[in-house]
């Protein structure tokens, strides 16, 4: 008692608050204030709240715990089981990643933080029982190069959020896809920074538009999981602001998420959430970003250096740093003016959403049927085409079908972690004692069977099914029929990286005995990640499904079958193998310590020094020579498509223009898109045109390169430069088939800050 009034008296010396507020007892509810009119500016109703907060209410926003408690699942924990994960849940708590207490005083709403790269996740105990619609994974989102389907996946999650009393979403992740063997890929939105950028801006403003705050992720330069807590990414400025800053700062500026969350490594020799560089000068400095920095889990290593750098909440971890924020300020080591800061950061954002006006109160109704065909769409939105020898679509002759692989007959993978989402009808888990805890981090799947949706889809035709656990009997069921589809999967969970790119047990010899005994073999892939396909000369088909959610069995068939034509294009480079990679390994790699979401192995910190700078993926390709399996932009429809007629308007800025036709006998949809070099410089990715024809349609796309893409980053100036000079340009079908190629004359600007 006497500390705590020692702290009291130590912050009314050191703080700006009106003395008589620290008359007020915490109970008792103030006056409503200009915070609850809704229609004065954001600032101005942020600034009376936050002001009529005591300096602990202020304080107390500064931090969350977990909302939930493994102690609910009754089940024994192991001992590398953190403290923070073992408390009883919270009163007022929902159960979510993160719970913050409301300030009933000035009526301000508990913050209930729940993942959702892939929907409103629950990992399985904390709602017990709660399902959500499982959306394809974030990389199939990205696949569809379709900025409105990213928009209704946010709608979808912030709706759903809404209805189940949810106001935080720690949604959407935007790393991009240096490393293809990263177990969180799926999670992320591939591997250029305007597809990426431009898509996650619409999912956030997607969950925005509930009133449901997002969340970007994780800030910055998080692309592998060995070694997540300790690893110093290395890279220069200038690399840094042209690829992985860019992704956030166009997903920033087009979405104003409310929060950014910053990651667990370091990077260039600081962690993250302490990193001044990231937070400081370039987030709240060149950025002017308004919202407030929430750290991963477990991502903070100290306090006023936390502080000091930027970070405004520290989330959920066993060391507690900001527990000693009163008594730094006590101290005069903490300014009282930077708790209000913090404070007022978080506050603004929650009126700025609406989440102060518009309270998620749990309950709400969802209307499933409608959510699951959304997820549906986007899935087959999402498949990519990757080979076609004419197998496909499945011709209506078809009359025997055998289906190979273990998984058709159970669902599609969910991805695995903190983003988990237990779907409608159930989740599958490959784990024999499924109350166990290490079920809940085990591969899991819908309980949609691909198999079924196939057999529903083509009621004329004899599906058989085979496990695969046989290739020999698998591949005598693929000569019996006239074709054979087999379903081949690589699930992914957080916290796991893979040492190579090949499909696991043993599916690379099923494929490959089953396409020996039949041609017309198709692959469907569902992975989260590229891989290696040794088999691909052998097989008539493959297309890549990735993990494809709630009713992913229906999009793959109706894919298959032809009701949906395919449009999706690859998001991320399928290399040929690892040695046309920066990273020939994944630094720091052991396959001893790769445990879901890296609970209970330690590593020795170590660096990864980004060679290929700015350069990630198709980029690296270009600049090696080397040629990828299947190009970034890559995928086939059912149809074919003629480029004629460019033209360009170059200057100050580019902008092209090109006659697509369907030369075709179907309506497909074509992805063409413009990629440019400035000068001495790799191609990039600078805009596309989504377009749907007709067989025999022409129509004339325009694209304009994004200005931000022209330019690049002086780091001796420090600033954005576009020289002037002769930029090449194509457009084309992926980064590694240009069709039309031009050049364009650009004149000099710089640009000393962000947009
Ligand atoms: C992940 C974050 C996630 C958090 C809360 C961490 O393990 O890295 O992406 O939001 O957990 O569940």
């Amino acid at each position: 008692m006497k500390d705590m009034m020692k702290v009291a008296m130590a912050i009314m010396a050191t703080t700006a608050m009106p003395t008589q507020l620290w008359a007020q007892s915490a109970n008792a509810t103030a006056k409503p204030g200009k915070w609850t009119d809704a229609s004065l500016p954001v600032e101005e109703r942020a600034t009376a709240l936050v002001d009529a907060m005591t300096p602990a209410e202020q304080a107390s926003l500064t931090q969350s715990t977990v909302g939930a408690s493994l102690l609910d699942l009754g089940v024994a924990l192991p001992s590398f089981i953190p403290e923070s994960m073992r408390i009883p849940k919270p009163a007022g708590s929902i159960g979510t990643a993160g719970y913050v207490r409301a300030i009933p005083r000035v009526d301000f709403p508990a913050l209930h933080l729940a993942d959702a790269s892939l929907g409103v996740a629950d990992i399985g105990y904390l709602r017990p029982g709660q399902q959500s619609t499982a959306l394809p994974s974030t990389l199939s989102l990205a696949a569809t190069f379709d900025p409105a389907q990213a928009r209704a996946a946010g709608d979808l999650i912030g709706r759903e959020a809404f209805a189940k009393g949810i106001n935080v979403m720690l949604a959407g992740g935007v790393n991009l896809a240096r490393e293809p063997r990263n177990g969180r890929n799926f999670e992320y939105l591939g591997e250029d920074p305007l597809l990426g950028g431009r898509l996650v801006g619409e999912q956030i403003a997607g969950i925005q538009q509930h009133h449901v705050a997002a969340t970007i992720k994780h800030f910055a330069v998080n692309p592998q999981e060995s070694g997540r807590f300790v690893y110093d990414a290395r890279l220069s400025d200038a690399a840094l602001r042209e690829s992985d800053l860019l992704a956030f700062e166009i997903g920033i500026k087009a979405g104003r998420p409310a929060s950014v969350m910053c990651a667990y490594n370091k990077v260039n020799g600081a962690y993250a959430c302490e990193n001044p560089y990231l937070l400081r000068d370039v987030l709240k400095g060149d950025w002017n970003y308004p919202g407030w920095v929430m750290s991963d889990w477990g991502a903070v290593h100290s306090l006023k250096p936390s502080i000091d750098a930027g970070l405004d909440q520290q989330s959920p971890q066993d060391v507690n740093y900001f527990d000693g924020i009163e008594n730094a300020v006590a101290a005069g080591e903490l300014k009282a003016g930077q708790v209000r800061e913090m404070a007022l950061r978080i506050v603004r954002s929650m009126i700025a959403v609406g989440a102060l006006d518009h309270r998620a109160v749990p309950g709400g109704t969802i209307d499933r049927e409608a959510h699951s065909a959304k997820a549906q769409a986007m899935a087959e939105a999402g498949i990519v085409l990757l080979k076609n020898d004419g197998v496909l679509p499945l011709a209506k002759t078809a009359r025997r079908i055998a289906v190979i692989g273990r998984t058709a007959a159970i669902g599609v993978p969910i991805g695995g972690g903190s983003s988990q989402v237990i779907p409608w009808g159930g989740v599958h888990r490959d784990a024999p004692d499924q109350a166990s805890l290490t079920a809940l981090l085990a591969p899991s799947y819908t309980r949609g069977a691909p198999l079924k949706a196939l057999q529903a889809a083509m009621p004329g035709a004899t599906v058989t099914f085979d496990d695969g656990s046989d290739p020999a009997r698998a591949a005598a069921a693929a000569k019996a029929a006239d074709i054979a589809i087999v379903y081949a999967v690589k699930p992914e969970v957080e916290g796991v990286d893979h040492a190579d790119l090949s499909l696991p047990a043993g599916q690379d010899a099923l494929i490959d005995a089953v396409a020996g005994a039949n041609r017309r073999t198709v692959v469907v892939l569902e992975t989260g990640n590229p891989v290696t396909m040794p088999w691909l000369g052998k097989v008539g088909a493959v297309m890549e499904a990735w993990f494809a959610g709630q009713r992913g069995g229906e999009a793959i068939a109706a894919i298959l079958t032809g009701a949906s034509a395919p449009q999706g294009r690859l998001p991320i480079s399928f290399p040929a193998g690892t040695d046309q990679l920066p990273h020939k390994t994944v630094t720091g790699y052991d396959p001893a310590k790769q445990r879901p979401l890296g609970i209970g192995v330690t590593y020795d910190p170590f660096p990864i020094d980004y060679v290929e700078g700015s350069d990630i993926g198709y980029r690296w390709y270009e600049k090696t020579g080397a040629k990828p399996l299947f190009p970034f932009g890559y995928g086939l429809t059912y149809t074919s498509f003629a480029y004629t007629g460019l033209s360009k308007a170059d200057g100050a800025a580019l902008t092209v223009k090109a006659r697509i036709t369907n030369t075709g006998k179907r309506e497909g949809t074509e992805v063409a898109q413009l990629y440019v070099a400035p000068p001495g410089r790799t191609h990039r990715l600078a805009g596309w045109a989504k377009v749907t024809l007709k067989p025999g349609e022409t129509r004339e796309v325009t694209i304009a390169a994004d200005p931000w893409l022209l330019l690049s980053y002086d780091d001796g100036a420090k600033q954005w430069v576009r020289p002037a000079g002769d930029y090449r340009f194509f457009v084309g079908k992926s980064a590694g088939e240009p069709v039309l190629t031009g050049t364009a004359t650009l004149t000099a600007a710089t640009q000393a800050r962000s947009r």
